[in-house]
Protein backbone atom coordinates (compact mmCIF):
# COMPACT_ATOMS: atom_id res chain seq x y z
CA UNK A 1 0.00 0.00 0.00
CA UNK A 2 2.77 2.23 1.20
CA UNK A 3 4.17 1.58 -2.60
CA UNK A 4 1.54 2.17 -4.34
CA UNK A 5 0.93 5.40 -2.56
CA UNK A 6 4.42 6.62 -3.18
CA UNK A 7 4.12 5.73 -6.99
CA UNK A 8 1.19 7.80 -7.27
CA UNK A 9 2.69 11.03 -5.34
CA UNK A 10 5.67 11.01 -7.42
CA UNK A 11 3.20 11.05 -10.15
CA UNK A 12 0.29 13.45 -8.74
CA UNK A 13 0.26 15.13 -5.42
CA UNK A 14 -2.34 12.84 -3.48
CA UNK A 15 -0.55 12.73 0.15
CA UNK A 16 -0.22 16.80 -0.71
CA UNK A 17 -3.26 17.72 -1.19
CA UNK A 18 -5.21 15.03 1.51
CA UNK A 19 -3.02 16.61 4.28
CA UNK A 20 -3.57 20.71 2.99
CA UNK A 21 -7.14 20.47 3.18
CA UNK A 22 -7.91 17.14 4.91
CA UNK A 23 -5.15 15.57 7.32
CA UNK A 24 -3.61 18.60 8.28
CA UNK A 25 -6.18 21.46 7.75
CA UNK A 26 -5.97 23.81 10.42
CA UNK A 27 -9.87 23.87 11.80
CA UNK A 28 -11.21 26.22 14.43
CA UNK A 29 -11.37 24.31 17.44
CA UNK A 30 -14.53 26.21 18.40
CA UNK A 31 -16.81 25.47 15.25
CA UNK A 32 -20.33 24.73 16.57
CA UNK A 33 -23.78 23.41 15.39
CA UNK A 34 -23.63 26.03 12.82
CA UNK A 35 -20.79 24.62 10.95
CA UNK A 36 -22.16 21.42 9.92
CA UNK A 37 -24.54 22.27 6.87
CA UNK A 38 -21.67 23.21 4.78
CA UNK A 39 -20.87 19.38 4.68
CA UNK A 40 -24.63 18.04 4.66
CA UNK A 41 -24.78 20.24 1.47
CA UNK A 42 -22.22 18.37 -0.34
CA UNK A 43 -24.27 15.05 0.83
CA UNK A 44 -27.22 16.42 0.02
CA UNK A 45 -25.44 17.25 -3.49
CA UNK A 46 -23.78 13.85 -4.09
CA UNK A 47 -27.57 12.51 -3.19
CA UNK A 48 -29.10 14.53 -6.18
CA UNK A 49 -26.40 13.81 -8.63
CA UNK A 50 -26.64 9.64 -7.61
CA UNK A 51 -30.72 9.61 -7.58
CA UNK A 52 -30.93 12.00 -10.66
CA UNK A 53 -28.80 9.69 -12.90
CA UNK A 54 -30.89 6.95 -12.17
CA UNK A 55 -34.28 8.66 -12.25
CA UNK A 56 -32.89 9.74 -16.00
CA UNK A 57 -32.53 6.10 -16.98
CA UNK A 58 -36.47 5.42 -16.65
CA UNK A 59 -37.74 8.90 -17.80
CA UNK A 60 -39.21 10.51 -20.82
CA UNK A 61 -38.21 14.05 -21.36
CA UNK A 62 -41.06 14.34 -23.71
CA UNK A 63 -44.73 16.21 -23.27
CA UNK A 64 -46.29 13.17 -24.14
CA UNK A 65 -44.29 11.11 -21.80
CA UNK A 66 -43.08 12.96 -19.08
CA UNK A 67 -46.07 12.81 -16.59
CA UNK A 68 -46.72 8.76 -17.62
CA UNK A 69 -42.59 8.11 -17.27
CA UNK A 70 -42.76 9.51 -13.80
CA UNK A 71 -46.04 7.18 -12.88
CA UNK A 72 -43.90 4.37 -14.21
CA UNK A 73 -40.98 4.83 -12.24
CA UNK A 74 -43.32 5.52 -8.74
CA UNK A 75 -45.40 2.55 -10.00
CA UNK A 76 -43.18 -0.41 -11.98
CA UNK A 77 -39.41 0.70 -11.53
CA UNK A 78 -37.92 -1.45 -8.54
CA UNK A 79 -37.34 0.88 -5.41
CA UNK A 80 -38.09 4.12 -8.26
CA UNK A 81 -40.45 6.07 -5.50
CA UNK A 82 -37.41 5.71 -3.54
CA UNK A 83 -35.36 6.99 -5.76
CA UNK A 84 -37.50 9.69 -6.72
CA UNK A 85 -38.52 10.47 -3.14
CA UNK A 86 -35.06 10.87 -2.50
CA UNK A 87 -34.43 13.37 -5.21
CA UNK A 88 -37.78 15.58 -4.71
CA UNK A 89 -37.10 15.66 -0.80
CA UNK A 90 -33.42 15.87 -1.60
CA UNK A 91 -34.30 19.01 -3.35
CA UNK A 92 -36.29 20.95 -0.56
CA UNK A 93 -33.83 19.79 1.98
CA UNK A 94 -30.83 21.37 -0.12
CA UNK A 95 -32.59 24.89 0.27
CA UNK A 96 -33.30 24.25 4.47
CA UNK A 97 -29.46 23.19 5.02
CA UNK A 98 -28.49 26.43 2.51
CA UNK A 99 -30.40 28.97 3.89
CA UNK A 100 -29.12 27.20 7.54
CA UNK A 101 -25.55 27.62 6.17
CA UNK A 102 -26.27 31.42 4.72
CA UNK A 103 -27.54 32.29 7.95
CA UNK A 104 -24.53 31.13 9.68
CA UNK A 105 -22.33 33.11 7.68
CA UNK A 106 -24.90 36.44 8.29
CA UNK A 107 -24.51 36.15 11.79
CA UNK A 108 -21.19 35.13 12.34
CA UNK A 109 -19.62 38.22 9.59
CA UNK A 110 -18.01 34.99 7.25
CA UNK A 111 -18.71 36.73 3.85
CA UNK A 112 -16.03 40.34 5.80
CA UNK A 113 -12.56 40.18 4.32
CA UNK A 114 -10.68 38.01 3.43
CA UNK A 115 -13.85 35.50 2.95
CA UNK A 116 -15.66 37.51 0.28
CA UNK A 117 -14.64 35.32 -2.74
CA UNK A 118 -16.10 32.55 -0.38
CA UNK A 119 -19.37 34.32 -0.25
CA UNK A 120 -19.82 35.14 -4.04
CA UNK A 121 -19.22 31.88 -5.37
CA UNK A 122 -21.72 30.70 -2.64
CA UNK A 123 -24.23 33.22 -4.14
CA UNK A 124 -23.57 31.73 -7.64
CA UNK A 125 -24.19 28.42 -6.15
CA UNK A 126 -27.47 29.90 -4.59
CA UNK A 127 -28.46 31.29 -8.00
CA UNK A 128 -27.45 28.39 -9.93
CA UNK A 129 -29.21 25.84 -7.69
CA UNK A 130 -32.72 27.93 -7.79
CA UNK A 131 -32.61 27.45 -11.55
CA UNK A 132 -31.82 23.84 -11.22
CA UNK A 133 -34.67 23.58 -8.93
CA UNK A 134 -36.78 25.34 -10.91
CA UNK A 135 -36.22 23.45 -14.19
CA UNK A 136 -36.26 20.17 -12.58
CA UNK A 137 -39.63 21.31 -11.17
CA UNK A 138 -41.36 20.99 -14.72
CA UNK A 139 -40.01 17.76 -15.61
CA UNK A 140 -42.59 15.55 -14.13
CA UNK A 141 -45.16 17.39 -16.33
CA UNK A 142 -47.83 18.28 -13.79
CA UNK A 143 -50.49 20.80 -13.65
CA UNK A 144 -48.14 23.35 -11.32
CA UNK A 145 -44.93 22.32 -12.98
CA UNK A 146 -46.93 23.93 -15.86
CA UNK A 147 -48.12 26.34 -14.33
CA UNK A 148 -45.71 27.61 -12.44
CA UNK A 149 -43.22 27.82 -15.32
CA UNK A 150 -45.58 29.74 -16.99
CA UNK A 151 -46.26 32.22 -14.52
CA UNK A 152 -42.54 32.79 -13.81
CA UNK A 153 -41.03 32.45 -17.71
CA UNK A 154 -43.67 35.15 -18.16
CA UNK A 155 -42.06 37.31 -15.57
CA UNK A 156 -39.32 38.34 -18.18
CA UNK A 157 -42.15 39.30 -20.77
CA UNK A 158 -42.15 42.48 -18.47
CA UNK A 159 -38.52 44.02 -19.28
CA UNK A 160 -39.29 46.32 -21.91
CA UNK A 161 -38.36 46.18 -25.48
CA UNK A 162 -36.25 42.73 -25.65
CA UNK A 163 -38.98 40.95 -23.11
CA UNK A 164 -41.37 38.71 -25.47
CA UNK A 165 -38.21 37.81 -27.59
CA UNK A 166 -36.83 36.55 -24.39
CA UNK A 167 -39.51 34.79 -23.67
CA UNK A 168 -40.28 33.20 -26.67
CA UNK A 169 -36.21 32.16 -26.72
CA UNK A 170 -36.23 30.87 -22.96
CA UNK A 171 -39.84 28.33 -23.90
CA UNK A 172 -38.47 27.37 -27.92
CA UNK A 173 -42.24 28.01 -28.81
CA UNK A 174 -45.08 30.48 -28.21
CA UNK A 175 -46.28 28.57 -25.59
CA UNK A 176 -44.45 26.18 -22.41
CA UNK A 177 -44.46 22.51 -24.55
CA UNK A 178 -42.44 19.55 -25.34
CA UNK A 179 -39.71 21.45 -26.43
CA UNK A 180 -39.59 23.76 -23.14
CA UNK A 181 -39.77 20.61 -21.52
CA UNK A 182 -36.61 18.74 -23.54
CA UNK A 183 -34.37 21.88 -23.10
CA UNK A 184 -34.86 22.26 -19.69
CA UNK A 185 -34.55 18.60 -19.44
CA UNK A 186 -31.29 18.87 -21.07
CA UNK A 187 -30.23 22.45 -18.74
CA UNK A 188 -31.25 19.98 -15.02
CA UNK A 189 -29.32 16.88 -16.08
CA UNK A 190 -26.06 18.08 -17.31
CA UNK A 191 -25.29 21.84 -17.75
CA UNK A 192 -26.32 23.18 -14.53
CA UNK A 193 -25.36 20.35 -12.11
CA UNK A 194 -21.53 20.73 -14.09
CA UNK A 195 -21.76 24.22 -13.53
CA UNK A 196 -22.49 23.61 -9.37
CA UNK A 197 -20.05 20.97 -8.49
CA UNK A 198 -17.28 23.27 -10.67
CA UNK A 199 -18.43 25.92 -8.35
CA UNK A 200 -18.83 23.87 -4.76
CA UNK A 201 -14.62 23.21 -5.92
CA UNK A 202 -14.00 26.99 -6.05
CA UNK A 203 -15.84 27.80 -3.41
CA UNK A 204 -14.44 25.22 -0.86
CA UNK A 205 -10.40 26.42 -2.76
CA UNK A 206 -11.36 29.81 -1.81
CA UNK A 207 -12.20 28.39 1.94
CA UNK A 208 -9.03 26.75 2.04
CA UNK A 209 -6.65 29.57 1.03
CA UNK A 210 -7.88 31.88 3.47
CA UNK A 211 -9.17 28.92 6.59
CA UNK A 212 -12.19 28.61 7.86
CA UNK A 213 -14.12 31.85 10.07
CA UNK A 214 -15.28 30.73 13.36
CA UNK A 215 -17.68 31.59 15.85
CA UNK A 216 -16.11 34.33 17.83
CA UNK A 217 -14.58 35.39 14.42
CA UNK A 218 -11.17 35.76 14.84
CA UNK A 219 -8.37 34.93 12.60
CA UNK A 220 -6.79 31.70 14.10
CA UNK A 221 -3.85 32.22 11.59
CA UNK A 222 -2.79 35.29 13.43
CA UNK A 223 -1.76 33.41 16.44
CA UNK A 224 0.53 30.55 15.50
CA UNK A 225 2.71 27.97 17.73
CA UNK A 226 6.59 27.83 17.20
CA UNK A 227 5.96 25.18 14.56
CA UNK A 228 3.56 27.25 12.71
CA UNK A 229 0.76 25.95 13.59
CA UNK A 230 -2.38 28.66 14.70
CA UNK A 231 -3.02 27.51 17.99
CA UNK A 232 -6.64 27.28 17.79
CA UNK A 233 -6.91 24.77 15.38
CA UNK A 234 -7.15 21.04 15.24
CA UNK A 235 -6.35 19.34 12.66
CA UNK A 236 -9.94 18.25 10.82
CA UNK A 237 -9.36 14.64 10.41
CA UNK A 238 -10.10 13.03 12.47
CA UNK A 239 -11.85 15.67 14.98
CA UNK A 240 -14.52 16.88 12.30
CA UNK A 241 -14.93 14.29 9.89
CA UNK A 242 -16.14 12.47 13.28
CA UNK A 243 -18.48 15.67 14.32
CA UNK A 244 -19.88 15.58 10.40
CA UNK A 245 -20.54 11.97 10.48
CA UNK A 246 -22.42 12.44 13.85
CA UNK A 247 -24.27 15.71 11.75
CA UNK A 248 -24.81 13.32 8.81
CA UNK A 249 -26.52 10.95 11.11
CA UNK A 250 -28.94 13.40 12.76
CA UNK A 251 -30.06 14.93 9.20
CA UNK A 252 -30.71 11.48 7.67
CA UNK A 253 -32.64 10.73 10.48
CA UNK A 254 -35.18 14.03 9.59
CA UNK A 255 -34.23 13.21 6.07
CA UNK A 256 -35.86 9.70 6.05
CA UNK A 257 -38.66 10.39 8.86
CA UNK A 258 -39.91 13.15 5.85
CA UNK A 259 -39.30 11.00 2.93
CA UNK A 260 -40.93 7.83 4.34
CA UNK A 261 -43.83 9.63 5.78
CA UNK A 262 -44.21 12.94 4.52
CA UNK A 263 -43.02 12.81 1.13
CA UNK A 264 -44.93 15.84 -0.54
CA UNK A 265 -44.01 17.60 2.78
CA UNK A 266 -47.49 18.46 3.24
CA UNK A 267 -48.36 19.58 -0.23
CA UNK A 268 -44.55 22.02 0.31
CA UNK A 269 -42.05 19.86 -0.92
CA UNK A 270 -44.98 18.21 -3.69
CA UNK A 271 -47.73 20.71 -4.60
CA UNK A 272 -51.23 18.78 -5.01
CA UNK A 273 -52.19 19.90 -8.35
CA UNK A 274 -48.62 18.24 -9.39
CA UNK A 275 -50.20 14.74 -9.11
CA UNK A 276 -52.67 15.83 -12.21
CA UNK A 277 -50.88 15.95 -15.57
CA UNK A 278 -50.85 19.02 -17.29
CA UNK A 279 -53.11 20.85 -19.02
CA UNK A 280 -52.82 23.69 -20.86
CA UNK A 281 -56.82 24.21 -20.93
CA UNK A 282 -57.10 24.49 -17.24
CA UNK A 283 -55.57 26.57 -15.03
CA UNK A 284 -55.11 25.46 -11.03
CA UNK A 285 -56.82 27.73 -8.61
CA UNK A 286 -53.83 29.01 -6.80
CA UNK A 287 -50.50 28.89 -7.93
CA UNK A 288 -47.62 28.66 -6.04
CA UNK A 289 -44.27 28.14 -5.92
CA UNK A 290 -41.91 25.85 -4.08
CA UNK A 291 -41.36 27.02 -0.40
CA UNK A 292 -37.85 27.94 -1.11
CA UNK A 293 -39.15 30.66 -3.92
CA UNK A 294 -42.04 32.11 -1.84
CA UNK A 295 -40.04 34.79 -0.09
CA UNK A 296 -38.74 36.16 -2.91
CA UNK A 297 -42.23 35.55 -5.24
CA UNK A 298 -43.77 37.60 -2.14
CA UNK A 299 -41.72 40.31 -2.93
CA UNK A 300 -42.80 40.74 -6.34
CA UNK A 301 -46.21 40.62 -5.91
CA UNK A 302 -46.11 42.61 -3.35
CA UNK A 303 -44.98 45.42 -6.11
CA UNK A 304 -48.38 46.67 -8.01
CA UNK A 305 -46.30 47.63 -11.23
CA UNK A 306 -45.45 43.67 -13.05
CA UNK A 307 -41.62 45.26 -14.10
CA UNK A 308 -40.70 46.84 -10.97
CA UNK A 309 -41.89 44.12 -8.85
CA UNK A 310 -39.83 41.83 -11.22
CA UNK A 311 -36.58 44.58 -10.52
CA UNK A 312 -37.44 44.36 -6.91
CA UNK A 313 -37.04 40.76 -6.69
CA UNK A 314 -34.24 40.83 -8.42
CA UNK A 315 -32.66 43.48 -6.46
CA UNK A 316 -33.91 41.88 -3.17
CA UNK A 317 -31.39 38.35 -4.33
CA UNK A 318 -28.71 40.80 -6.07
CA UNK A 319 -28.01 42.90 -2.83
CA UNK A 320 -26.49 39.60 -1.06
CA UNK A 321 -23.67 39.23 -3.12
CA UNK A 322 -22.41 42.93 -2.09
CA UNK A 323 -23.22 42.11 1.38
CA UNK A 324 -19.79 42.14 1.97
CA UNK A 325 -19.48 45.55 0.95
CA UNK A 326 -22.05 47.05 3.12
CA UNK A 327 -21.06 45.83 5.98
CA UNK A 328 -17.96 48.21 7.27
CA UNK A 329 -17.36 46.54 10.45
CA UNK A 330 -14.17 45.38 11.77
CA UNK A 331 -15.64 43.15 14.04
CA UNK A 332 -17.01 39.79 12.41
CA UNK A 333 -19.22 38.08 15.07
CA UNK A 334 -22.67 38.79 16.23
CA UNK A 335 -21.35 37.81 19.65
CA UNK A 336 -19.33 40.77 19.81
CA UNK A 337 -21.46 43.03 17.84
CA UNK A 338 -23.76 46.03 18.67
CA UNK A 339 -27.36 45.98 20.09
CA UNK A 340 -28.55 47.15 16.90
CA UNK A 341 -26.88 44.59 14.78
CA UNK A 342 -28.40 42.03 16.61
CA UNK A 343 -32.04 43.44 16.00
CA UNK A 344 -31.33 44.44 12.38
CA UNK A 345 -30.89 40.77 12.02
CA UNK A 346 -33.68 39.17 14.01
CA UNK A 347 -36.31 41.66 11.96
CA UNK A 348 -34.52 40.48 8.71
CA UNK A 349 -35.32 36.60 9.68
CA UNK A 350 -38.43 37.86 10.97
CA UNK A 351 -39.69 39.10 7.34
CA UNK A 352 -37.95 36.59 5.53
CA UNK A 353 -39.91 33.78 7.44
CA UNK A 354 -43.40 36.03 6.92
CA UNK A 355 -42.59 36.71 2.99
CA UNK A 356 -42.27 32.78 3.11
CA UNK A 357 -45.63 31.92 4.32
CA UNK A 358 -46.73 35.24 2.41
CA UNK A 359 -45.63 34.02 -1.13
CA UNK A 360 -47.37 30.82 -0.37
CA UNK A 361 -50.85 32.20 0.23
CA UNK A 362 -53.60 34.08 -2.18
CA UNK A 363 -52.52 37.53 -1.65
CA UNK A 364 -55.54 39.32 -0.53
CA UNK A 365 -55.58 43.10 0.16
CA UNK A 366 -54.53 43.02 3.60
CA UNK A 367 -51.76 40.18 3.15
CA UNK A 368 -50.36 42.59 0.05
CA UNK A 369 -49.69 45.56 2.71
CA UNK A 370 -47.79 43.11 4.91
CA UNK A 371 -46.06 41.88 2.04
CA UNK A 372 -45.12 45.48 1.32
CA UNK A 373 -43.93 45.77 4.96
CA UNK A 374 -42.12 42.93 5.40
CA UNK A 375 -40.29 43.68 2.03
CA UNK A 376 -39.43 46.98 3.28
CA UNK A 377 -37.71 44.85 6.41
CA UNK A 378 -36.23 43.04 4.38
CA UNK A 379 -34.09 45.56 2.24
CA UNK A 380 -33.68 47.89 5.21
CA UNK A 381 -31.52 45.33 6.41
CA UNK A 382 -28.73 46.27 4.00
CA UNK A 383 -29.24 49.90 4.22
CA UNK A 384 -29.31 50.16 8.13
CA UNK A 385 -26.40 47.89 7.99
CA UNK A 386 -24.31 49.74 5.64
CA UNK A 387 -25.03 53.28 7.61
CA UNK A 388 -24.88 51.81 11.48
CA UNK A 389 -21.74 49.47 10.63
CA UNK A 390 -19.38 52.02 9.80
CA UNK A 391 -19.50 53.41 13.00
CA UNK A 392 -20.90 50.87 15.38
CA UNK A 393 -20.28 50.35 19.10
CA UNK A 394 -18.78 46.87 19.09
CA UNK A 395 -17.48 44.80 22.38
CA UNK A 396 -14.27 43.97 22.83
CA UNK A 397 -12.93 40.81 20.94
CA UNK A 398 -10.92 38.51 22.36
CA UNK A 399 -7.44 37.35 20.72
CA UNK A 400 -7.88 33.38 21.34
CA UNK A 401 -11.04 31.73 20.47
CA UNK A 402 -13.96 30.82 23.42
CA UNK A 403 -15.80 28.21 23.60
C1 LIG B 1 -24.03 23.37 -2.83
C2 LIG B 1 -23.97 24.33 -1.97
C3 LIG B 1 -22.86 24.57 -0.98
C4 LIG B 1 -21.94 23.69 -0.49
C5 LIG B 1 -21.78 22.20 -0.82
C6 LIG B 1 -21.11 24.42 0.44
C7 LIG B 1 -20.06 23.87 1.14
C8 LIG B 1 -19.35 24.51 2.12
C9 LIG B 1 -18.43 23.88 3.03
C10 LIG B 1 -18.12 22.37 3.06
C11 LIG B 1 -17.94 24.83 3.85
C12 LIG B 1 -16.98 24.59 5.02
C13 LIG B 1 -17.76 24.02 6.20
C14 LIG B 1 -18.73 25.00 6.78
O1 LIG B 1 -18.31 26.13 7.11
O2 LIG B 1 -19.92 24.66 6.91
C15 LIG B 1 -18.49 26.10 3.44
C16 LIG B 1 -18.21 27.33 4.00
C17 LIG B 1 -18.79 28.53 3.64
N1 LIG B 1 -19.86 28.69 2.76
FE1 LIG B 1 -20.68 27.23 1.64
N2 LIG B 1 -21.54 25.72 0.49
C18 LIG B 1 -22.60 25.87 -0.35
C19 LIG B 1 -23.35 27.02 -0.56
C20 LIG B 1 -23.08 28.25 0.02
C21 LIG B 1 -23.87 29.45 -0.15
C22 LIG B 1 -25.16 29.50 -0.98
C23 LIG B 1 -23.27 30.44 0.56
C24 LIG B 1 -23.67 31.88 0.71
C25 LIG B 1 -24.14 32.63 -0.19
C26 LIG B 1 -22.09 29.88 1.20
C27 LIG B 1 -21.22 30.59 2.00
C28 LIG B 1 -20.17 30.03 2.72
C29 LIG B 1 -19.27 30.77 3.58
C30 LIG B 1 -19.27 32.29 3.82
C31 LIG B 1 -18.40 29.83 4.16
C32 LIG B 1 -17.25 30.10 5.15
C33 LIG B 1 -17.86 30.00 6.52
C34 LIG B 1 -16.89 30.23 7.65
O3 LIG B 1 -15.71 29.91 7.51
O4 LIG B 1 -17.39 30.73 8.67
N3 LIG B 1 -22.01 28.56 0.85
N4 LIG B 1 -19.36 25.88 2.39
Amino acid sequence: MKALIGWIDERIPLTKTYNKHVGQYPTPKNFNFWYIFGFIAMVVLVNQILTGIWLTMNYNPSGDGAFASIEYIMRDVEYGWLLRYMHSTGASAFFVVIYLHMYRGLIYGSYQKPRELIWLFGMLIFLVLMAEAFMGYLLPWGQMSYWGAQVIISLFGAIPVIGDDLTLWIRGDYVISGATLNRFFALHVIALPLVLVLLVFLHIVALHEVGSNNPDGIEIKANKDENGWPKDGIPFHPYFTVKDLAAIVGFLFFFCWVMFFFPDGGGYFLEAPNFEAANPLKTPEHIAPVWYFTPFYAILRAVPDKLLGVVMMGLSIAVLFVLPWLDRCKVKSIRYRSTIHKLNIAQFVICFIILGILGALPSTPALTILAQVTSFGYFAYFVLLWIYSKNEKTKPVPERVTK
